[in-house]
């Protein structure tokens, strides 16, 4: 029989809550603790869920666990993964792996020494439909890639009474809308194509130099349940929106913008990537379909079907054609492969690490770095 893994989960906002859900979902573990800053929210999301709340320390030192998710705003990512891994713990982070390139490299480092599976959620990749956009490039049917563009444009924070932790640079690093939802547009451009960033030039814009913040704190996307009569005046220095143009590997070009201002842009990311042979084109709110384009004959549009899939794509997809999957199952699809490689150690990841967390966090210092001096900059590799 499969061994049990037990694991526990820190945060109870956003994506304690997911993590919980697809944990649910997943094979072959147990969900040990919930753990997070308010142990009322915690004992609450425990009692529903049927789990125990326990304190982050706590979690953090309980010998019976052997795994941790740590869902909590990101300038505790590097703290509390470091603990987990000193503590024997594999990890599964959520994005951006730190807040500097520094904190990542200090992690991918000790994973690497303590010989601990660690995973970063760059959760989207696992799309079915993504995955089919990877097979479609492996195969050749893109011929080479000389194109990739494509933006991640929400408006959950348009107007200056919109106000979450990732505003503030001591809780969500430098970089807010570049690290938030940069870094999952730039992890799957590079997974998508095999290529790397080899040199930028980005143009960030904090289109909100201050916001009212409200007096207490926000969960993600709670925020438009607030009246906005308690707030403070705060300055922000984090921006709110990002072009980048680049280079990709020796002879390919892209483009990306990513907005957190983009009035009726829920969770758009897309992705188009342009090939000798053919084009594809991906639209996360509308996640079962892809679009291939071709020059000399009909362009067509696919609906996810496991059975039309391509071989190496087939697996990310579970339910029979016409039956959506969406993203609560691309976390399923990661946590499914990740505790299957702590279950069994000859199992190779084929799942997002830390080096690839790390390999986000060189791309964004990049970005704030060509940002700065209003220049072209190289992208070393990782
Ligand atoms: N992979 C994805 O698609 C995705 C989507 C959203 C968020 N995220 C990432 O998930 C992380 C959490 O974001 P969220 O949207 O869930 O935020 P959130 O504000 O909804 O929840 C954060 C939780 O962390 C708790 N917390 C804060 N400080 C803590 C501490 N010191 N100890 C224990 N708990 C603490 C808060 O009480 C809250 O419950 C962030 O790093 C974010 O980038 C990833």
């Amino acid at each position: 029989m499969t061994k049990r893994i037990r694991t526990a989960v820190i945060g109870t906002g956003f994506m304690g809550r997911v993590h919980l859900e697809a944990l649910r979902r997943t094979e072959n573990v147990d969900i040990a603790a919930i753990a997070g800053r308010n142990a009322a929210v915690a004992e609450k999301l425990g009692s529903a869920f049927g789990v125990p709340h326990l304190a982050p320390e706590a979690v953090l030192h309980d010998a019976s666990i052997d795994a941790v998710h740590i869902c909590t705003p990101n300038a505790q990512h590097f703290p509390m993964a470091q603990e987990a891994l000193l503590a024997g713990k594999h990890v599964l982070c959520e994005k951006p792996l730190a807040t500097s390139v520094e904190e990542a490299q200090g992690l991918a480092a000790l994973a690497a020494q303590k010989g601990l599976r660690n995973c970063v959620c760059h959760n989207l990749r696992y799309y079915p439909m993504v995955q089919q956009m990877r097979a479609m490039r492996e195969a050749g049917d893109l011929g080479e890639i000389l194109v990739a563009q494509g933006t991640y444009s929400q408006d959950w924070l348009l107007y200056d009474t919109d106000w979450n932790w990732r505003v503030d640079s001591k809780a969500g690093g430098p970089s807010r809308c570049m690290a938030d939802i940069g870094s999952h547009w730039f992890d799957m451009v590079e997974h998508l194509t095999g290529l790397r960033v080899s040199s930028l030039c980005a143009d960030l814009n904090t289109v909100h130099k201050t916001r009212k913040q409200p007096k207490g704190s926000v969960e993600t996307f709670a925020n438009k349940l607030l009246s906005a009569d308690d707030v403070i005046e705060t300055p922000i220095h984090t921006e709110d929106f990002g072009a980048v143009v680049f280079r990709l590997g020796d002879r390919a070009r892209g483009s990306m913008t990513a907005s957190q201002v983009s009035a009726g842009r829920k969770n758009g990311l897309r992705m188009e990537i342009y090939g000798t042979k053919a084009g594809v084109a991906w639209d996360q709110e509308r996640p079962d379909e892809l679009w291939i384009g071709h020059r000399n004959s009909a362009n067509c549009v696919i609906v996810k079907d496991p059975s039309l899939l391509e071989p190496a794509a087939r697996s990310f997809a579970d339910l029979p054609g016409g039956h959506s999957e969406g993203y609560d199952d691309t976390f399923k699809q990661v946590f499914r492969r990740f505790y299957g490689s702590i279950a069994d150690p000859g199992v190779t990841p084929e799942y997002p690490q830390f080096i690839d967390g790390l390999r986000q966090m060189v791309i964004l210092g990049r970005e704030l770095e060509s940002h700065r001096m209003r220049s072209w900059v190289d992208v070393p590799a990782v």
